[in-house]
């Protein structure tokens, strides 16, 4: 645990060292460069109004939600800690412009899945910012369990290209929609190495466009599943469990994430020593 703590400090301390260099060329960026335009500037355009209203409503299960550790949906104290991490996510995204955030972990079991939820649910409270989480471990979907959803979502069918995105996503109210699977895909690594995946997802943001589309990914050191997929992404944010990680995983993961794209934070899941009811220290950054 103490050891851990001390790599993800030693980590941190890279990453501002890099932050700061990026910075330092951004302030050297040709006067006058216009920023592309954000959907959510936009204040959601009719078209994808109607789109977000076609999808049926996901309904919550507090006690479901609650015995799988989904607390920010409740709001309130509990939901502090993630509500933080939104408010750092959100300032990254803004700062570089970003809208793909991939959650993963070295090994399964880290916890991303219970943390890709209570991030959703913490966004969904941001009136006016739209949050869309796709899942894609598809060899070990819990998404859809996690939040007791009763649908027969099978998002893989919508990646290969065999069924239309609103037949396996729901939403929750009008800025937050799940987009999940009930079981595990037959083809998981063809799936995401695949053009068609892309294609289909970058439809999906044109239709309902979000300002931040949060990958349930799998773990990075099981299958080439999310190696191959990093390049698709802005950031990762990388979940290491608290006395079930070791200090060469953490590392390993995250030479493998900032190889190919951002390394947004780091989360120590599962601490004892939290302060959180939650339990999940203080971890990132
Ligand atoms: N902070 C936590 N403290 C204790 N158990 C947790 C915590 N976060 C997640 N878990 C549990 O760990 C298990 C794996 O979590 P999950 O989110 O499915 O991980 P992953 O998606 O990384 O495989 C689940 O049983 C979940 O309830
Ligand atoms: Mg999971």
């Amino acid at each position: 645990m103490e050891r851990l703590q001390e790599a993800l400090s030693r980590a941190r301390d890279r990453r501002q060292q890099a932050t700061a260099a990026a910075t330092a060329g951004v302030a050297q960026a040709p006067v006058g460069r216009v920023a592309p335009a954000r959907n959510g500037d936009a204040q959601f355009n009719t078209s994808s109004q109607e789109a977000w209203r076609r999808l049926a409503q996901y309904e919550p299960n507090e006690r479901t939600l609650k015995s799988n550790r989904v607390v920010a949906y409740f709001g309130g104290r509990e939901a502090t800690a993630f509500d933080m991490m939104r408010t750092k996510v959100i300032q990254q995204i803004k700062a570089n412009n970003w809208r793909r955030i991939l959650v993963t972990s070295p090994t399964p079991k880290c916890g991303k899945t219970t943390i890709t939820a209570n991030l959703a649910f913490s966004f969904g409270r941001q009136a006016d910012f739209r949050t869309l989480v796709i899942e894609t471990d598809m060899r070990r979907p819990e998404l859809a369990h996690l939040l007791g959803i009763k649908e027969n979502l099978r998002f893989a069918r919508v990646l290969s290209g065999d069924e239309p995105a609103e037949a396996h996503m729901l939403a929750y109210g009008n800025n937050l929609a799940f987009a999940a699977n009930k079981v595990p895909a037959e083809n998981p690594s063809d799936l995401l190495l695949s053009g068609m995946a892309r294609e289909k997802i970058v439809e999906i943001e044109k239709t309902y466009a979000p300002d931040l589309v949060l990958f349930d990914a799998p773990p990075l050191l099981a299958s080439d599943d999310t190696a191959a997929f990093l390049d698709f992404v802005d950031a990762a944010i990388l979940v290491a469990a608290a006395e079930e990680t070791s200090i060469h995983e953490v590392d390993v993961a995250e030479s493998e994430i900032a190889a190919a794209t951002n390394v947004l934070g780091v989360v120590l899941n599962k601490s004892r020593y939290s302060t959180s009811a939650y339990g999940y220290e203080d971890g990132y950054y």
